[in-house]
């Protein structure tokens, strides 16, 4: 098959911050004298104290150290606040379109600037302090941002949970980081829909009782129980103090946020980001990938409670003064064009969505685009999962009109910002793949005794140096962050991912290595999910793999066994769905659940995932080599279930 290849546009070849010249020069650079590189590219923020040193970075078996700009003082929020409201203060930083159509609001850096150090102020005078952790569980209302950068104006470091986590997943967030302050809303909104935030947070810290202020800001208006003592309302919390609030200089290696994500065991990992190298990374990544020019408006559509949101949402654009859009609804409600509506009304040039939105969208046809100018779009965006090239052409063609580059950027929670993309103005697309790495990256292709693949080839996906916004470690948790990424090819920070490199030196994604699942751009440990199924009392045993999903990437399914004497039904199947939505939240509903008499485990008893992933995708006859399986009979009962199915 013949490789479509998308040029850079010459437009942009010639405006763009790097084109394929100086990308080529910088590259080199930022590998050969990273020291030099970084110390320009950290310029893009203000320093309370320069620092001196740029990098102490090792990635040896006996000593991994992340550190970058270590002695050198800054805060966060000046950075993404003060230094804009100063110059142009009445200008809009939020451009907010609620989930109801009509239902807006504009708010200027000043606006932003005042409310985030009352805000801070309102913190401190319930004693939160400089290292502290806040735990924020808010939709995407501009509080949340300004609940973020109040928490590092005072050097206090924030945790967002989804909204859309059940109280269980934000119990157990809250109480791994020993937050005493959460700050939440009576409801959300979301498609029409009222999300019941105050009421699963009250449910939450229940088992809690350290947590001893709850902030709520009314979103609703809606009645909601307040506890007398711990909870109080946002607005009279920052009505009773000042509005100025110096912001306090950190160390660039204190931490900023922490941020759960799911690994392959139950329990997910706080990854733990710091100030300096996170936001250098950020801004400049940001600006360099989106093309971004003083003036642009970025729409990205992340859900505040996903990484994605933190660095090209919120700290990448605010670093830069950029104008964002923040939408607190989904794209299909009222009707299927309202993400383009928005793009209309706001003439947004930069938007960046995940492959699973675009896959549901172009379902709906082209009608709802047409309704729209589309015309003011620049660059778009992908994250979260690999663009499947149908997907990527629709993308590019009814959406960007067939004018704009796609940057199909892949990182993670733990890499804090972008690894690989391509440099819109700098390197042609090639639907699917994430392109080169960016500045300062190192990307190895290791084959499973750990020999690099030269050239051409595939392999586990692995970084050989440190960039700066690398998570520095999982909160609390030292051991596993050391075990998880640096020890499967010691020397390398391996991303758990599998990936092919083409003869251009472009890299193409190929899934996940490990028990995690990608399920809307969503991570998902399968185990988190396995034990909310055991925990429901008829369950014996449950097995959990991804299957290809249309418009999802990779679907939940759920192989179940039963305890004896316990009858499988429709309603234990919903109650099942039940169960795994209360302990995790909606998105870990499993697809499909199939009864099963036993699982397929090798001789040592370890479930055997690789036959029942297969079985899962529909694949009844190739299981792979299974003279590991201590019952061949097992996987043949499985198989025949499952055909009986209608
Ligand atoms: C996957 C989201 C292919 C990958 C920023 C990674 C991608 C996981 C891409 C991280 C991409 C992310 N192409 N796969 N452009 N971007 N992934 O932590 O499997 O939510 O390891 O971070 O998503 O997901 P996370």
């Amino acid at each position: 098959m013949t490789q479509t290849v998308f040029p850079v546009p010459a437009s942009l070849e010639a405006s763009a911050h790097v084109n394929a010249e100086t990308y080529e020069a910088l590259y080199r650079q930022s590998i050969d004298d990273p020291e030099t590189f970084w110390r320009e590219q950290a310029q893009i923020l203000d320093w309370a104290r320069p620092f001196t040193q740029v990098k102490n970075t090792r990635y040896s078996p006996d000593d991994v150290t992340i550190e970058w700009f270590a002695d050198g003082r800054l805060n966060a929020s000046y950075n993404c606040l003060d230094r804009h409201a100063a110059v142009r203060g009445n200008e809009a930083a939020i451009l907010w379109e609620g989930d109801t159509p009509g239902e807006t609001k504009r708010i200027t850096w000043s606006e932003l600037h005042s409310e985030v150090s009352r805000l801070a102020n309102a913190l401190k005078k319930l004693g939160v302090k400089k290292g502290d952790f806040v735990s924020i569980y808010l939709p995407v209302i501009h509080q949340s941002i300004a609940a973020m950068l109040a928490c590092v104006r005072i050097g206090a470091v924030h945790s967002v949970v989804f909204s859309g986590f059940s109280s269980e997943a934000l119990a157990g967030r809250i109480e791994d980081c020993r937050s005493r302050v959460l700050i939440t809303a009576d409801e959300g909104m979301r498609g029409g829909r009222y999300v019941p935030l105050k009421k699963n947070a009250d449910a939450a810290l229940e088992g809690l009782p350290f947590v001893e202020h709850v902030l709520v800001v009314r979103r609703t208006g809606r009645d909601v129980p307040m506890k007398t003592g711990r909870d109080r309302w946002y607005d009279e919390a920052l009505a009773e103090v000042p509005d100025t609030c110096e912001p306090v200089d950190v160390s660039a290696e204190d931490p900023l946020f922490v941020l759960y994500t799911s690994g392959s065991t139950g329990k997910p990992k706080g990854m733990l980001h710091t100030t300096g190298g996170y936001l250098v990374h950020a801004a400049a990544s940001f600006k360099a990938m989106f093309d971004y020019h003083p003036g642009d408006i970025h729409f990205c559509t992340a859900d505040v409670g996903w990484v994605t949101a933190h660095t090209y949402l919120i700290y990448g654009p605010l670093a830069n003064g950029a104008t964002i859009v923040l939408f607190e609804g989904v794209p299909t409600w009222p009707d299927a064009s309202r993400w383009w509506q928005i793009v209309e009304t706001y003439k947004v040039n930069i938007f960046y969505t995940a492959p699973t939105a675009v896959r549901s969208l172009m379902r709906e046809g082209e009608e709802p685009v047409r309704k729209h100018d589309l015309s003011s779009l620049k660059v778009l965006g992908s994250v979260g999962e690999p663009i499947n090239p149908e997907a990527w052409l629709w993308y590019h063609e009814v959406i960007g009109g067939g004018r704009c580059p796609i940057v199909d950027t892949y990182w993670q929670t733990e890499t804090g910002a972008v690894l690989l993309c391509p440099l819109p103005g700098a390197m042609a697309q090639k639907p699917g793949s994430a392109a080169r790495p960016f500045f300062g990256v190192r990307p190895e292709l290791l084959s499973s005794d750990g020999t690099p693949v030269e050239g051409e080839g595939s392999g586990s996906l692995c970084f050989a140096d440190s960039w700066p916004g690398q998570a520095r470690t999982i909160l609390g948790d030292r051991e596993r962050f050391l075990k998880t990424y640096f020890s499967a090819y010691p020397g390398f920070y391996f991303t758990g991912d599998g990936a092919r490199r083409d003869a251009d030196g472009y890299y193409w994604i190929t899934g996940r290595l490990d028990d995690v699942i990608n399920v809307s751009g969503h991570r998902l440990g399968t185990v988190e999910v396995e034990a909310a199924l055991a925990s429901h009392p008829a369950v014996a045993e449950a097995a959990v793999v991804g299957f290809p999903h249309e418009i999802k990437g990779q679907g939940i399914f759920a192989f179940v066994t039963l305890k004896e004497g316990m009858a499988e039904s429709h309603d234990l199947q919903s109650d099942l769905v039940r169960i795994v939505r209360a302990r995790i939240g909606p998105i870990a509903t499993p697809d499909r659940i199939e009864w099963a008499s036993q699982l397929p485990k090798n001789r040592s008893g370890k479930i055997l995932r690789r036959i029942l992933t297969r079985i899962a995708a529909g694949d009844f006859e190739n299981h792979g080599d299974t003279s590991t399986v201590a019952d061949p009979a097992v996987v043949a009962d499985i198989v025949r279930r499952i055909q009986l199915q209608p």
